[in-house]
């Protein structure tokens, strides 16, 4: 483990914010954690545990110590048709995923190409064309901060939701992940529930993981900036979810507005729709803009600081509530 003073962060976020950390610590090894931890001199100051940096925005210096995690390794278990992973948490989500189709292993397909580390994967339950992860965790393991004890929580106890669990309710802060368990098959089940890959996979006979991996891809390529040269969050904006009444009465005000059934009755809204709808999509304040081909997506063009991005997205949320009553939630986490 080094541990190191005022280290950039700027290539340790998607969104390219310059701002400093006063410690940075890379974790390799879950010995390195109570390391960290046992340490007097950081004892009491925030602590940031970090992955890609793909879903945070950081409102100034942080003034804590950053730990980045770096654990690696994946560990397969066979039963039957069934695949059981041990991933550490520094995994790359992205390798991972294309790791699993190479061997045959199906379930995460449809989350290809998205950015950030397999530790953070259950913290907001990541989900993409039709998938989430909770349709494949088993469990997470890592390091109690109350307890002070290694725990391991199973998928129940993570209590996934859209874009959110435990992690960022009752337990914010309080866990550290070092290692995710997935369940994967050998039996190939493509899904082409989400409207836009049953676009592209219009033959349906010849779909196959493969098929649906290279679909995903194409589409988040074509509506997804990337984060290398227009630095972004992705979505900024969850789509917020309204009770069914309130949804019917949005659609006869507004009969373009798009929408999705929820399990539970309520009614998902495109928050994409309603930004773009406000006048917002491809404009931009200063150096930062909504990018041109997805309105809830913000891109930082020159080197804007976290205030910035902040103010767009509060003017964004100001004319959205103004326009339709519905309040956008940030989906990053802020710093
Ligand atoms: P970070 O940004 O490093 O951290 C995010 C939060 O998780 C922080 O609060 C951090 O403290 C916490 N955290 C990270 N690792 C750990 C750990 N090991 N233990 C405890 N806490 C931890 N998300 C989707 O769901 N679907 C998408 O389709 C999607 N597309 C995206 C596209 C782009 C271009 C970008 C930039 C982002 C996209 N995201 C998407 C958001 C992001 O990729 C995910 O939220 C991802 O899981 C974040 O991983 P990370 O390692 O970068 O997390
Ligand atoms: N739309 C617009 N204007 C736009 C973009 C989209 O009106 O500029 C409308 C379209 O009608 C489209 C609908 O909004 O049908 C939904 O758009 P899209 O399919 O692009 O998905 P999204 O709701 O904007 C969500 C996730 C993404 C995920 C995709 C695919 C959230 C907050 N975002 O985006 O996740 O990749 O679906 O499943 O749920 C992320 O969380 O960072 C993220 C990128």
């Amino acid at each position: 483990m080094t541990l190191l003073e005022d280290v950039s962060l700027q290539e340790f976020n998607t969104l390219s914010i310059p701002a400093r950390a006063a410690y940075f610590a890379e974790v390799v090894s879950a010995a390195d954690i109570e390391r960290i931890l046992a340490n007097p001199a950081l004892a009491t100051l925030p602590r940031l545990v970090l992955g890609g940096g793909s879903n945070i925005v950081l409102r100034g210096d942080f003034p804590g110590v950053v730990l980045h995690i770096a654990l690696r390794g994946i560990e397969v278990e066979e039963n039957g048709t069934q695949r059981l992973l041990k991933v550490a948490a520094g995994e790359n989500w992205d390798a991972l995923v294309r790791h699993c189709l190479a061997q045959g292993w199906y379930g995460i397909e449809n989350l290809i190409s998205i950015p950030g580390s397999a530790g953070a994967a259950p913290i907001q339950n990541i989900g993409a064309y039709g998938v989430e992860l909770a349709d494949v965790l088993v469990a997470v393991s890592g390091w109690d901060l109350n307890t002070q004890q290694w725990r391991r929580l199973s998928a129940e106890q993570c209590q996934l939701g859209y874009r959110t669990s435990v992690f960022k309710a009752a337990m914010q802060d309080r866990f550290i992940i070092t290692e995710i368990e997935l369940r994967l098959s050998t039996e190939a089940q493509p899904n082409v529930s989400y409207a836009a890959l049953n676009e592209v996979l219009s033959d349906s006979e010849s779909v196959t993981p493969e098929s649906v991996a290279e679909a995903v891809a194409a589409v988040r390529a074509s509506r997804l900036p990337d984060y290398r040269t227009e630095p972004n969050a992705g979505s900024f904006f969850k789509n917020p979810i309204v009770s069914a009444g309130r949804a019917s009465v949005l659609k006869q005000q507004f009969p373009q507005l798009v929408t999705w059934p929820m399990a539970d009755g309520r009614v998902k809204l495109a928050a994409a729709w309603l930004v773009e709808q406000c006048g917002w999509k491809g404009r931009r304040q200063g150096e930062v803009g909504i990018h041109p081909r997805q309105a809830i997506v913000l891109v930082n063009y020159g080197r804007a600081k976290g205030a910035e991005v902040l103010a767009l997205a509060e003017a964004i949320q100001h004319s959205v509530a103004e326009t339709f009553g519905v309040s956008l939630e940030i989906e990053p986490r802020l710093y």
